[in-house]
């Protein structure tokens, strides 16, 4: 299976950023991480701090992928237009936030995101990102 992982604004800095909240792996860590846990399927990984280079990419998500995860950064909380970007997706998406977002400062606490995708994963760290990918298997094989 063919899976598109989306970073947003900030998560380029990871490893140097907030370590004590996001960990000290950088963001190529990560997607090593990820790709070496499911080495029979393909991944395509896309950072961009730009909410429109986000929004692009979702719109070329089409049928290309099984599925997409997204970790929207700050953008979850506030850009509606990429919750109208991601409820246009055919395909499940996931939602993945490294932190606990529920448990951090209160305007963290919502994500406007979350409701168009198909689930949301918080507070696990890198693994949520394996998580989120397990989620969309799942679906495929029910
Ligand atoms: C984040 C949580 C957001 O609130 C924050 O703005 C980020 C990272 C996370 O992965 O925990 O940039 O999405």
């Amino acid at each position: 299976m063919k899976f598109l992982i989306i970073n947003g604004p900030n998560l380029n800095l990871l490893g140097k950023r907030d370590t004590t909240i996001y960990g000290s792996d950088s963001l190529s860590d990560i997607n090593d991480f990820i790709k070496n846990h499911f080495d029979e399927d393909s991944f395509e990984f896309f950072q961009s701090n730009h909410e429109g280079d986000i929004i692009d990419k979702i719109h070329q998500v089409g049928e290309n992928y099984s599925g997409v995860v997204i970790n929207p950064g700050a953008y979850a909380h506030y850009s509606y237009a990429i919750r109208d970007a991601l409820e246009s997706c055919s395909i499940p998406v996931i939602e993945v936030h490294l932190s606990n977002i529920y448990e951090r400062e209160e305007f963290r606490r919502v994500s406007v995101t979350a409701p168009v995708c198909a689930g949301i994963i918080s507070g696990e760290g890198k693994q949520g990102y394996i998580k989120a990918v397990e989620k969309i298997k799942e679906a495929y094989s029910n």
